[in-house]
């Protein structure tokens, strides 16, 4: 199969992540891309992903991505490393433009950050028990030792808006203190949830240890597809931020303009699947 080309430079790029997780890879895409139209869709109905089967995930990804390409998306960025690391390996060429998930990207940029060869990561039950972490850091470099942990109380604290709070800092502390302990010098922050707990977690690691944001790396990514085909950037100057949600969700938009600044064009409520 050829590999899919973009569909045309006004499209929007199609986003999606299980809640507001992704909207820090929204952030980021409007810092590298400032002229790109984009398309979130969270899937607030059935936020956590974390914690479900691959089959599952891999459904809800195919019914999200469909609604996207129906939307005229013209690529597809996987703002959610559950289902980048479950569902993107086996969706991703049955689509018609492309499609980007956040872990390559985090795991190529946490291979660059180390310098002891010591990594930690940190993701969602279902992430972590995949391994693809793991093997993904090891397909770059087999020399490193990567110790991953699951984190399952992190995104309910963080879909509850409990960003700065003694509660979420003590959780952090639990989870991080064992690979602190064995002496990383990389964390990979593998869920897009967790960008907004950075200042959290940096507190509590110290400046020593670099923090990997798959948010970012993913932007980044996703700016180098637009880069090399230049007829398929936007050149809009008042580019819109339109937002589909499977449910309705209180927190959402507080945290999408007070925590990351995002200014929304329009939120509506779509009822995705069955
Ligand atoms: N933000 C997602 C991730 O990157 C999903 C979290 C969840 O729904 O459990 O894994």
């Amino acid at each position: 199969m050829s590999a899919p080309s973009l569909s045309s430079p006004s499209a929007p790029i199609g986003v999606f992540d299980s809640g507001i997780g992704g909207l820090t890879v929204v952030a980021e895409l409007r810092r590298a891309l400032p002229h790109e139209q984009i398309l979130y869709v969270g899937d607030t109905a059935r936020v956590p992903y974390g914690g479900k089967s691959a089959e599952t995930v891999t459904r809800y990804s195919r019914e999200i991505s469909d609604l996207l390409v129906s939307e005229g998306a013209k690529m597809i960025v996987v703002a959610c490393n559950t289902a980048s690391a479950l569902a993107v390996p086996s969706i991703a060429l049955d689509y018609p433009v492309p499609m980007i998930g956040v872990l390559e990207p985090g795991a190529a940029a946490a291979v660059k950050a180390t310098r002891s060869g010591k990594i930690g990561v940190i993701g969602t039950r279902a992430t972590i028990a995949s391994e693809a972490y793991k093997k993904a850091i090891r397909r770059l470099n087999p020399l490193l030792s990567v110790d991953a942990i699951a984190c399952p109380l992190l995104v309910p604290l963080i879909e509850e808006g409990l960003l700065h709070d003694e509660i979420t800092e003590a959780v952090l502390r639990r989870y991080l203190s064992p690979m602190l302990e064995k002496g990383i010098d990389t964390l990979v922050l593998g869920c897009t949830h967790y960008p907004l707990l950075k200042q959290a977690i940096r507190s509590i690691c110290g400046s020593d240890i670099a923090l990997v944001d798959s948010a970012e790396n993913c932007a980044l990514a996703v700016q180098e597809l637009l880069k090399s085909n230049p007829s398929e950037e936007s050149a809009d100057s008042s580019p819109r931020l339109d937002i589909l949600l499977t449910d309705s969700s209180e927190g959402f938009l507080r945290i999408a303009e007070k925590s990351l600044g995002l200014s929304i064009e329009s939120l509506a409520v779509r009822r995705v699947g069955n």
